[in-house]
């Protein structure tokens, strides 16, 4: 027996928390009884779920690799008409949702799967995924400041876990300092509101790693699978 939620996680077709909201809504039926309250256990073995009027199945689970542009909204839905992530997969035959965010002008690697459970290890905070970002700012960057983003700077949210930082250079023709910064705490806009405390902000930022994973040649705009190697990576997190 198992945690509806976490059945409905696994059939990938929401995170769990998302699953909850359903459950919550009314629109799960469990042997033709509608449950609309958290804590309920079933077995999808033996037991008829029905969600949203069709029957559960076990879904084979998917994950891929996005390289999200700038100018694009994490989301599935923006009701403002910005661009956002369906747009982009919806060629794919299959639904994905993203598997935490990078802001609106943050580009870089996303990654999309069906997998609830495992978008909610790889996002919450406890299990220190390492996320990499290549940050450019404009000016020449004092050593003494990149250490401070090394140890830890203060941010209204308290203070940041130490960060590894590995200076690129200096682009001379556009007057830019270049760095990659490393991560393991997934805080909102952590990466740019760091920056600002030093008093460099971030012109570009884009995500070049998350866990095991690597954006290496992908283009901008552009989706693809997970090779066999890469899931079995994300599966020993
Ligand atoms: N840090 C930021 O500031 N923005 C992102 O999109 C990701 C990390």
């Amino acid at each position: 027996m198992e945690r509806l939620q976490k059945i409905i996680a696994a059939a990938g077709i929401a995170s769990r928390r998302e699953a909850e909201k359903i459950i919550l809504a009314g629109r799960v039926k469990v042997n033709s009884k509608v449950v609309n309250e958290l804590g309920v256990k079933a077995d999808p073995s033996r037991d008829k779920i029905i969600v949203d009027g069709k029957p559960l199945m076990a879904k084979t689970k998917s994950y891929y690799m996005f390289y999200k542009p700038r100018g694009v909204v994490t989301t599935m839905k923006d009701p403002e008409g910005r661009k956002c992530i369906s747009d982009f997969v919806k060629g794919l035959g299959e639904r994905v949702y993203p598997v935490g965010r990078l802001d609106y002008n943050t580009e870089g690697l996303l990654l999309l799967t069906n997998d609830g459970e495992l978008a909610q290890k790889l996002t919450h905070p406890s299990y220190e995924i390492r996320k990499t970002y290549r940050v450019k700012v404009l000016g020449i960057v004092p050593f003494a400041k990149l250490d401070k983003l090394r140890m830890g700077v203060e941010l209204e949210d308290g203070l940041t876990a130490p960060a590894t930082v590995d200076l690129i250079g200096y682009d001379r023709e556009r007057g830019m300092t270049e760095f990659n910064i490393t991560i393991h705490e997934g805080r909102n806009r952590q990466v740019r509101r760091m920056c600002d405390v030093i008093g460099f902000p971030v012109r570009d930022l884009q995500r070049t790693k998350m866990g095991p994973l690597a954006l290496r040649g992908l283009g901008r705009g552009k989706i693809r699978e997970l090779d066999d190697d890469e899931v079995q990576l994300l599966m020993k997190i």
